[in-house]
């Protein structure tokens, strides 16, 4: 069977993840997250005293970007890559409300994303891969054969991310998650390099109200019919 480029982009929380992961998994396909690239720079800025709450060096995270080795490793016993940066694994590290709040400016750096989209477009050289985002299916994989572009309402994602991050023990409330999920789609669609957007080509689909194993039933036909075409 041919080997396909499959695109995943959209809002925050809107499950992109959960589903490249199940699709990577059943289509014996590498499942790359992107925002994990982005998330991993912002902590590399974050640690190098570069960004803060109250402060942005982007000159300064610019000259320092090419001591920022950004890579992936696959986990056998999770079944899917993790994130590393300069050969530490940071997963655990870039999942933080602190990452999430300030991840948006440093992906609007157009440095920032040509670094990342360089790595992104060799890993997905040889086809057979899954990957996620806000530009994949517009900027990293404009050809892919397959396009997806997923979208829920605000509450419905905000209580999703809600529930991940109660899940690893960080204090949180809804409304601070809310407000960062609102604060993100605002500045990553409105951004001038990569802005998020629906490829013309992609297939929206909404799923504020369907269980995960729907929606994934519903995205393997979509696989099946391009795979027959
Ligand atoms: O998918 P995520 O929520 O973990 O992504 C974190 C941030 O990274 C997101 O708010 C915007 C940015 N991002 C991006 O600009 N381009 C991508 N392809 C993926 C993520």
């Amino acid at each position: 069977m041919k080997d396909i480029t499959i695109a995943i982009d959209g809002f925050s929380s809107t499950g992109k993840s959960t589903i490249a992961k199940l699709l990577a998994k059943s289509l014996g396909y590498v499942y790359v997250d992107s925002g994990a690239m982005y998330r991993a720079i912002t902590f590399f800025a974050m640690k190098e005293g570069k960004i803060s709450t109250e402060h942005f060096d982007r000159d300064g995270l610019i000259s320092e970007l090419p001591n920022a080795k950004v890579s992936f490793k696959f986990n056998d016993s999770l079944g899917f890559a993790e994130v590393y940066l300069n050969d530490i694994n940071i997963e655990k590290n870039i999942r933080t409300l602190e990452v999430s709040n300030l991840v948006s400016t440093v992906a609007a750096v157009p440095e920032v994303r040509k670094q990342l989209v360089k790595i992104q477009k060799e890993i997905g050289k040889n086809k057979a891969v899954v990957m996620d985002g806000r530009d994949i299916g517009t900027v990293v994989f404009p050809d892919a054969e397959l396009k997806i572009f997923m979208n829920a309402s605000a509450q419905t994602r905000a209580l999703r991310r809600y529930n991940e991050i109660k899940d690893n023990g960080e204090a949180i409330t809804f409304d601070a998650i809310l407000e960062n999920v609102q604060k993100r789609d605002h500045l990553d669609s409105t951004r001038k390099d990569s802005p998020l957007l629906k490829a013309e080509d992609a297939i929206e689909i909404d799923n504020s109200d369907v269980t995960i194993e729907e929606q994934f039933q519903n995205i393997l036909k979509l696989v099946n019919s391009v795979l027959k075409a």
